[in-house]
């Protein structure tokens, strides 16, 4: 049998190390490889743009960070545009996949994405592609995996960045507001910022006014503290109002600068000196931490086994230890949000962590 395997929409740490799990797990079936270049992309030039895997190829690369096999967010097969709204991806592009594929005698695709990449690999399966789904999010906010590759490492990198804000602010007697991925879900400023020390952590699931986040700041310093460390995620909305955006992506508009606008009111309202950092693709880039390496390479083992059992149209899904299936359908439908009376909100309070609310 031979096996396709393509990543789509936005890179994170451990996506190498899911191909090189399909392509052991593979291998141990006496299956073959295609590795397509730039996501669906490699699906339509003329035979198809792939790279043949073995594990000669792929063994080791699991620490590397990005991906072997390159990704693009833009391009002939967008499904998802914008929040719930879907497009039909033309009848000539589904066709010319179907063609390369049946050309090379590829019988089945792995598709590692997130909500976008998978709307579209839903609407292949509709239209008789052998698709299994491995569920890719950076903000780990898919509703039908518990955890995705890739966040532990964005995680880490925000802990990192806040210990080094944390010296710098405290050495200037500053408050330091670092800028974090999270565009509908704050879970990497939630868990960032717990990990990091935060003092302030502001999140697009909880309104927030910015006068209760400087009365915080205010009391830190009235009990001697030097400096606060404020952590906010790129989809927060100050005081309830717009996004903050730098303009149309490829896809979905990209967000950035609420760090930015949060630190300038800050200085006004409490009178310190206020810097905002922004921790962009630094979150992306990278080695996978060991959680991200191991657990990609799980979803990679896994998805050939659901290609075994012919369990196509479903994606791999990380439930309490163990990783199991769902319908793709199910993933993209939901979006996994920080619950604002949830235990991970209430464990932040109970630290003395300012969720700019109250
Ligand atoms: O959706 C994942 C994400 O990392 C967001 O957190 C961020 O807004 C966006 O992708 C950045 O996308 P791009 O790489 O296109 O700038």
């Amino acid at each position: 049998m031979k096996i396709g395997v393509l990543n789509s929409g936005g890179d994170c740490p451990g996506l190498n190390a899911v191909i090189n799990g399909v392509v052991g797990a593979a291998d141990k079936l006496g299956w073959e490889v295609y590795g397509f270049i730039d996501g669906f992309e490699g699906l339509l030039p003329e035979g198809g743009d792939y790279l043949k895997l073995t594990p000669d190829d792929t063994i080791g690369i699991g620490k590397l960070g990005g991906t072997i096999l390159g990704t693009t967010n833009k391009g002939h097969f967008a499904a998802k545009v914008g929040v719930g709204d879907v497009a039909k991806i033309p009848e000539e592009i589904m066709s010319k996949a179907r063609e390369n594929m049946k050309l090379l005698g590829v019988e089945a695709l792995v598709v590692i994405g997130g909500d976008g990449s998978l709307t579209t690999a839903l609407q292949m399966n509709q239209e008789g592609f052998n698709v299994v789904g491995v569920p890719k999010t950076i903000d780990n906010d898919l509703q039908a995996t518990a955890m995705s590759f890739g966040f532990d490492s964005a995680v880490t990198t925000v802990v990192d960045g806040l210990d080094r804000l944390q010296t710098t602010g405290q050495s200037h007697k500053r408050v330091m507001v670092l800028e974090v991925m999270g565009r509908h879900a704050g879970w990497i400023a939630l868990w960032g910022g717990i990990g990091g020390g935060a003092h302030v952590i502001l999140l697009p699931e909880i309104e927030f006014d910015l006068e209760n986040v400087a009365e915080h700041i205010k009391r830190r310093e009235e009990a001697g503290q030097r400096s606060t460390l404020v952590v906010v995620a790129e989809g927060a909305r100050v005081g309830g109002g717009e996004l903050i955006t730098k303009g149309d992506g490829a896809s979905e508009v990209t967000l950035g600068g609420v760090g930015e606008v949060v630190a300038h009111h800050l200085e006004a309202m409490t009178g310190k000196d206020t810097r905002s950092c922004v921790l962009g693709h630094l979150q992306r880039g990278g080695s996978p931490t060991a959680i991200d390496r191991i657990l990609g390479a799980r979803f990679g083992v896994k998805a050939v086994k659901m290609i075994e059992s012919g369990e196509y149209g479903r994606m791999v899904s990380y439930q309490a230890y163990h990783v199991d299936s769902v319908p793709i359908e199910e993933a993209v439908h939901q979006l996994r949000l920080v619950n604002p009376t949830g235990e991970m909100v209430d464990t932040a309070r109970a630290l003395g962590i300012c969720m700019g609310d109250r």
